[in-house]
């Protein structure tokens, strides 16, 4: 992937980008950095753009021309599609959905305002999408870029090594992390929980879910009550298994997989609630009826991943109280590609849900 940052200060950019991880990935070629500087396309002797606001008021305004062209440089290098975002206070605050939609383009172009900001025409004319990093104001927008940079760099293959990767961080499924310990085990006093210390996988995962939890109704409150604990219920052929896995492991990392092969299941009354999202998979839709029998829902959203042929009536889910926000066809999910785009865009769901 590859960053072009138009700015004023390219050795801001470079410096930071050129250290620790993302100087690595730089070094191995995971991603690439183009740094343009603005102040090149200046139109005049001085090597000045900006100038004073139209209306008056306090601080200078980057003219509208050196921006322009300095975007033009950038796609004719990065490709006329290639998205441009304005790093601005002005914006939506980026966060970790946004990072990951981000990551899906090869080519980012990321413009950086300076002083009192940009012209408005040329903003007009040539952004995508505006973004701010939070809600203070910055001196400009190279530290905004950096974020964006450093936050996307991390979804692309190569940048992280496996032992820095990490499925299980905060906001997957908007919670906050869980506290982390490392050796020795008692310092200044204070133990690591006992918990931790005992190998049983069920049991710590059960406590760091807790810690989550607790964590964020403290410190975020407002993630919780967006934060829905993800489920997958799968019916049909053993092959289904390995689909289902997957699902639940690009989901969440709390909710559970229901299989209902098993009769256990299917004989016992299940009742998910408003703070389940339930992602249902079959490749035997005509059976699922009768294997889902004692299933039922108050209020949780739900996607049903059926195969294409199946007649898209979610009248069954409805009746059993799931308020279905989506209808996927299974062969769909079994192309990697299709798989990726559709997982994307159930998570906005999710979110927005
Ligand atoms: C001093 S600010 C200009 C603020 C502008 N007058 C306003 O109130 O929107 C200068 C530049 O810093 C960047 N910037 C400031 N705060 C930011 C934020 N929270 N997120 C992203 N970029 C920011 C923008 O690129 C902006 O053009």
């Amino acid at each position: 992937m590859t960053f072009h940052v138009l700015t004023l200060f390219p050795d801001m950019i470079k410096e930071v980008a050129g250290t620790s991880i993302l100087g690595r990935a730089l070094l191995n070629g995971s991603i690439s950095l183009d740094v343009i500087n603005i102040r090149d396309f200046s139109t005049k002797g001085s090597k000045r753009v900006d100038g004073y606001p139209y209306g008056g008021g306090a601080g200078m305004v980057m003219e509208a021309e050196p921006v322009f062209n300095a975007v033009e440089l950038a796609k004719s290098r990065a490709g006329e599609n290639a998205k441009v975002v304005y790093l601005t206070p002005a914006a939506p605050v980026l966060n970790q959905l946004k990072v990951e939609e981000l990551s899906k383009s090869d080519d980012l172009i990321l413009l950086c305002g300076h002083y009192e900001g940009i012209d408005d025409r040329v903003l007009e004319e040539v952004v995508d999408e505006n973004i701010s990093i939070g809600d203070y104001v910055l001196t400009g927008g190279e530290l905004g870029a950096l974020v964006v940079i450093d936050a996307v760099s991390r979804y692309v293959p190569g940048v992280l090594h496996n032992s820095e990767s990490s499925d299980v961080e905060s906001l997957k499924d908007n919670l906050l992390e869980y506290p982390q310990y490392t050796r020795p085990e008692v310092w200044h006093g204070q133990a690591v929980p006992q918990v931790l210390l005992t190998g049983d996988h069920a049991k710590i995962e059960a406590f760091r879910h807790e810690q989550s939890l607790e964590r964020t109704r403290q410190r975020r409150p407002d993630l919780l009550e967006k934060s829905h604990r993800v489920n997958v219920v799968w019916f049909g052929s053993e092959e289904l298994e390995a689909t289902a896995v997957a699902l639940k492991e690009k989901f969440s990392l709390y909710g559970e997989i229901f299989n209902y092969n098993r009769s256990k299941l299917k004989n016992a009354k299940k009742r998910f609630g408003s703070s389940d999202f339930v992602v249902f998979i079959t490749d035997e839709p005509d059976k699922a009826e009768t294997a889902l029998i004692k299933l039922s829902a108050h209020g949780s959203k739900a996607v049903a991943i059926t195969p294409c042929v199946s007649e898209p009536d979610s009248s069954f889910f409805e009746e059993k109280g799931f308020e279905v926000i989506k209808r996927c066809c299974l062969e769909v999910m079994k192309d990697q590609k299709g798989c990726e785009e559709t997982i994307f865009e159930i998570k906005k769901m999710i979110e927005q849900a």
